[in-house]
């Protein structure tokens, strides 16, 4: 059994050395591997992957200076408050600032003194044509080669297309001082928004490309001890990202693809998804229908996958056929209500959830706050209420109660996951409505209760219905000779 077989069946492989065999093959190892050394290490951006690397670091024994450039949110974080909603964070950063070993700062010169590790975890955001935009990286990149008094690694976290690293790397030749060699690696971050702390201190996986046996080492040993370590050159790594949050995409789309046919068909896709991902070999995660994948990454690194397929001269037609779906998929609600209500001009409708998904109040690409401005341009006057997020802006009205913001609507729409609207009281909704209708696009509340409460509800994908999609099969011909 190889390496990856090992991986795929849950086994530990004795250790081997980090080096990759040649530039084209990774290797998977498994602790122990040499003692871990604690590392003075320069994180730069304090956003969602930056302060839980910071943090996570110093609590492994690390010492961690945490570069933030927006000056709000360094004060925040100088005051003791933590400008992200993740379980865990704030009691890790607390621990940590007060034993000394996690500091933040706008010094990027400070932070880098005698550093031999910076890890870059600033945004990549989408530009218009899907490709990413990388400026904050370069000017990261730049600032700490420049700053750098000895040789230094620097680790490019944040999520880029394959061939960043080397041009980082052609760029950090040109900003160090005379004398200072930096090398380059490459480190994706796989942590979800809700779980970073579990998924950073308990990955699956840590990828790391480099072109050199000691900078991939000096990577490796910041991490806990047990993880399975994939090493590799920095082109591949940069691909594994892309690659994972595009199969992420592609599987969510399939599962909301099955939805619909579900709703046509009269099925539950539920009962049907539950049934195709008890295959080991599918697996049941990322197979939930709802409005659509959202988030800050997902549909960029979609966008940058099949960007990057044009680049190549080789398109990547499942990625785009992906896309598609998402669209559809983010169209739902509207197409839904409009079929049950007619014109949505005049109507009232309740969003209930605005961030792009349940345990976040992160509300970057959210399906939810595209469906209230879908709801808002089809003229409908449109309540919302979330647990964590007031968006400043919104065309709608929000309220902090969710059966205030029931109070007198035609309908109703569940849009983000969030456990507490499962609990609601089902007959308090329906006496605050106005109409019957309930759209639970994301799946988390029991339809048969919200019946007997007297509503109408609608799921995505609970095929129920067949007044609302007619099956619309030929008749079946059962003769042998047909
Ligand atoms: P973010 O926007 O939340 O945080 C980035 C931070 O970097 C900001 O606070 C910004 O002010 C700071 N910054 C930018 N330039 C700086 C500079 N020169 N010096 C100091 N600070 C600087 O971004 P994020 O969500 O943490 O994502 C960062 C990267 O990681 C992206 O490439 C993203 O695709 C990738 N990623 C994100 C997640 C996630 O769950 N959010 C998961 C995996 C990978
Ligand atoms: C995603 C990946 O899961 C992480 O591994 C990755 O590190 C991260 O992107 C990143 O690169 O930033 P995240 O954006 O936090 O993490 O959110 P997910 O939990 O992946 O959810 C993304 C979207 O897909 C949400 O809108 C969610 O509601 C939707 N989703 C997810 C579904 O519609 N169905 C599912 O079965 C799962």
């Amino acid at each position: 059994m190889n390496a990856m077989d090992a991986a795929r069946a849950g086994q530990r492989q004795p250790s081997r050395s980090h080096q990759p065999r040649s530039s084209h093959e990774a290797r998977v190892t498994y602790a122990p591997r040499s003692p871990r050394r604690a590392s003075l290490v320069c994180v730069v951006g304090a956003g969602y992957v930056g302060l839980t690397t910071a943090a996570c670091l110093a609590d492994l024994g690390h010492d961690v200076c945490c570069v933030e450039s927006n000056p709000a949110r360094l004060d925040a974080l100088h005051r003791g408050e933590i400008p992200i909603v993740e379980p865990g964070l704030e009691e890790i950063v607390a621990a940590t600032t007060a034993a000394g070993t996690l500091r933040f700062t706008s010094d990027i010169a400070a932070a880098m003194d005698g550093c031999a590790i910076a890890m870059l975890c600033v945004g990549t955001p989408p530009r218009a044509t899907g490709d990413p935009d990388l400026r904050q990286l370069a000017a990261a990149a730049a600032q700490v080669s420049a700053a750098a008094t000895r040789d230094a690694v620097i680790v490019v976290k944040s999520t880029v297309p394959p061939g960043t690293c080397e041009a980082i790397g052609l760029l950090a030749v040109d900003h160090a001082r005379a004398g200072v060699t930096i090398t380059i690696a490459s480190n994706p971050e796989f942590l979800r928004e809700g779980h970073a702390v579990t998924d950073f201190m308990h990955p699956d996986r840590v990828v790391v490309g480099s072109a050199g046996a000691r900078a991939a080492e000096l990577v490796a040993d910041l991490y806990p001890e047990d993880v399975a370590m994939v090493t590799c050159d920095t082109r591949a790594a940069e691909l594994v990202k892309y690659a994972s949050n595009t199969f992420l995409a592609i599987k969510i789309s399939f599962a909301n693809e099955v939805a619909g046919m579900c709703e046509r068909l009269g099925a539950d896709a539920l009962e049907v998804l539950e049934g195709v991902g008890l295959d080991s070999r599918i697996g049941s995660e990322f197979l939930h229908p709802g409005a659509g994948y959202g988030g800050s990454c997902l549909p960029k690194d979609v966008a940058g996958f099949a960007a990057l397929g044009h680049t190549l001269g080789w398109p990547v037609p499942l990625a785009e056929a992906a896309q598609q779906v998402n669209t559809r998929a983010r169209h739902s609600v509207t197409d839904k209500l409009r079929l049950l209500l007619g014109d949505l001009a005049g109507r009232t409708v309740t969003v209930l959830g605005l961030a792009f998904k349940a345990g976040t109040d992160d509300v970057r690409d959210s399906p939810a706050v595209a469906l209230v401005h879908q709801l808002s341009r089809a003229g409908a006057s449109v309540h919302v209420f979330d647990p964590l997020v007031f968006l400043p802006g919104l065309p709608a009205t929000q309220v902090p109660d969710p059966y205030e913001a029931a109070l007198g609507a035609d309908a109703l729409v569940v849009a983000t996951a969030w456990p507490a609207f499962a609990a609601l009281d089902y007959d308090r909704l329906a006496k605050a409505m106005n109409g019957r209708v309930v759209v639970d696009a994301v799946n988390t509340m029991d339809l048969a209760l919200l019946a007997e409460a007297g509503l109408e509800p609608y799921g995505t994908g609970r095929g129920r219905p067949v007044t609302f999609h007619p099956v619309v099969w030929q008749p079946l011909q059962w003769t042998a000779s047909g």
